[in-house]
């Protein structure tokens, strides 16, 4: 998968290129570019804010540094790549986002600061881009970088060959509705603290079963509002399986 991200703070990506995620692109299965925004500027300041037309606080990023950008690292127009634009107005994203991201040839970052990018700029990308403005949650940042972290995380990891152990993403936290079950390591006893007996003992079944009822009860308690989606029939099909 090729990743270009623009930004004015290129530094601020370079923890991409530690663990699992740098491993992936020296192992060639992640192409990553950080792409710096100045770059495309033409003044002796490289400027790429303005005011804003009709007055307000803070600054906007002006159009053209970034049509230019955006036009370089479009690798293919006809196909339209996923531009992703982090912002607190975008829609949410979740690991089902991940998932399908993950499919993707080509995504490009957009990282906004200030105010925001002027508008046009998204509107002009829609030509050429699938354009999917998304936020990491109900909070402000004060620009995209942190989030296209998050966001490049979450999905490098599900490229096929990334993670050692791909059996580890099947029953991590929302693979599917419920969050993960408890998980523990040797001593059996610690500080007076017991691993529960069902662990102990070899019966899979029981295991199985064990983990299950855990992770309801840990849904149940941190994220009452997942506990709505549960579906209860692949549940017991699962078991069934299990
Ligand atoms: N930029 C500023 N706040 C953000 C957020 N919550 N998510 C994504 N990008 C952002």
């Amino acid at each position: 998968m090729r990743l270009d991200v623009v930004s004015i703070f290129p530094q601020y990506l370079e923890p991409l290129k530690l663990s699992l995620i740098g491993k992936a692109a020296e192992d060639g299965l992640l192409d990553l570019n950080v792409i710096n925004l100045r770059d495309f500027t033409n003044d002796k300041h490289r400027k790429v804010d303005d005011t804003p037309y009709g007055g307000g606080a803070g600054m906007v990023m002006m159009p053209e540094p970034w049509g230019q950008a955006l036009d370089s690292v479009n690798s293919d127009a006809e196909k339209r790549p996923v531009l992703i634009v982090p912002s607190p107005a975008g829609a949410v994203f979740n690991q089902q986002m991940a998932y399908d991201l993950a499919e993707e040839d080509q995504l490009v970052f957009a990282c906004g600061r200030y105010e925001g990018i002027d508008e046009r700029v998204i509107e002009y990308a829609q030509e050429n881009f699938r354009v999917i403005p998304v936020s990491i949650g109900d909070y402000v940042l004060n620009g995209g970088e942190v989030a296209v972290m998050v966001m490049v995380e979450a999905i490098a990891r599900l490229i096929p060959g990334v993670i050692g152990n791909p059996e580890s993403l099947v029953e991590e936290s929302h693979s599917d509705v419920l969050l993960e079950y408890p998980v523990y390591t040797k001593p059996a006893s610690w500080r007076g603290r017991e691993v529960p007996e069902t662990l102990l003992g070899g019966n899979h079944h029981r295991v199985a079963r064990h983990r299950r009822d855990e992770q309801i009860k840990r849904t149940a308690a941190r994220r009452p509002d997942l506990i709505m989606k549960l579906d209860v029939d692949a549940l017991n099909r699962r078991d069934r399986d299990a």
